[in-house]
């Protein structure tokens, strides 16, 4: 076949195959074939010796142009392809800036731990130090040292959830503690007036659950003892509290109550949320919920610990806390707060 037909061809179908191609990856094969050192063109080139002059100088010529256009349309090529992948590659990466933010969910304390805090912390503004004790107690703690002989009826087993083991050596049984006054005991044990702490912490109750009542609540217990403490120091600082933690304009409301560890005793009621004293659900209908019980420490209580009561004197009281948040935002189902509702909760 006359060799320029054979180059006309040879560049047609190349130059078809190289348009053809796609990906970067196809390049190699079709560089292989058609500038390789078992191409055609190589072969023509190779073939160029055994030429007479006259046809060497015009074979050459004609498959040299062919070769340095194949090259040069192959490497053109491969600027073409490398260019399309790189920017495909890049608009698939891409960030859209103009895309709104993810939101990234925050949690909070739960509103019984807010309320704590809180009241934690106006005590703690008051002079009052921070201490916590165990919720599995003994008896002796939990009642025998707090004035409350073995018969007493608070120590009935419907009030309290007992730990099923046998008495220590003393004769000490386990119950998870009824309220946090075993710290009074156990903080007097170790340490000699003046004290002023608050007890934070967790109980147990052995009774039904209601809109105000459920058998596991946090309490916050708190003890001043020193010289010449009175019944007004208790009255001046939880109605102090009160004010800080209700506002000034709630009322609040003390009643002799009676406690085996304390004498006088009084609770502290203060003004319904809810009903602002109407009387409602929350309430009972008495327009007043009782947030603490409270009262001057028994002599026995202090003598019991080896403290001098002639001397020394103190005041202790108790609060609910769920009660609390309960009354200040007019929650009228202390369930809710143990419901696991996140729309309830929330909320706070
Ligand atoms: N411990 C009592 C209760 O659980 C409250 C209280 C504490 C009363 C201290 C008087 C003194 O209700």
């Amino acid at each position: 076949m006359d060799i320029r037909q054979q180059t006309a061809d040879l560049r047609k179908k190349a130059l078809g195959e190289l348009s053809a191609i796609e990906l970067l990856a196809g390049l190699e094969s079709w560089r292989v074939r058609y500038l390789g050192k078992k191409s055609q063109l190589t072969e023509i080139l190779r073939g160029l010796a055994s030429l007479s002059i006259e046809e060497r100088k015009e074979v050459g010529a004609i498959s040299n142009t062919l070769k340095v256009e194949l090259e040069a349309a192959f490497k053109a090529k491969e600027e073409a392809l490398r260019e399309q992948e790189m920017t495909s590659a890049a608009s698939k990466d891409t960030i859209d800036t103009s895309l709104p933010g993810r939101p990234f969910p925050q949690g909070h304390l739960h509103p019984v731990s807010q309320a704590m805090n809180e009241i934690a912390g106006i005590f703690t503004g008051m002079g009052f130090q921070v201490l916590e004790g165990p919720e599995v107690e003994w008896d002796y703690y939990n009642f025998d040292m707090l004035n409350m002989p073995k018969e007493h009826p608070a120590r009935a087993a419907t009030d309290t959830f007992w730990i099923d083991t046998p008495p220590n050596e003393r004769g000490w049984r386990m119950l998870l503690r009824t309220h946090t006054s075993p710290m009074q005991v156990r903080t007097m044990e170790k340490t000699r007036p003046p004290i002023r702490i608050v007890v934070p912490g967790i109980v147990h109750r052995y009774e039904a659950t209601d809109a105000t009542h459920l058998s596991m609540f946090n309490q916050i217990e708190g003890l001043a003892v020193d010289e010449g403490i009175g019944m007004a120091d208790l009255k001046g600082t939880l109605h102090e509290f009160a004010r800080r933690f209700f506002g000034l304009d709630r009322r609040v409301r003390f009643r002799c109550d009676f406690f085996p560890y304390v004498e006088p005793g009084a609770e502290m009621a203060v003004e319904c949320a809810v009903c602002r004293g109407e009387g409602c659900r929350l309430c009972g209908g008495s327009g007043w919920i009782e947030v603490l019980g409270s009262g001057m420490v028994h002599p026995s209580v202090l003598e019991g610990v080896g403290i001098d009561s002639r001397k020394y004197s103190g005041f202790a009281f108790g609060m609910g806390i769920e009660r609390v948040p309960l009354l200040r935002y007019g929650i009228e189902d202390i369930r809710l707060f143990y419901g696991s509702d996140l729309r309830f909760l929330r909320q706070f």
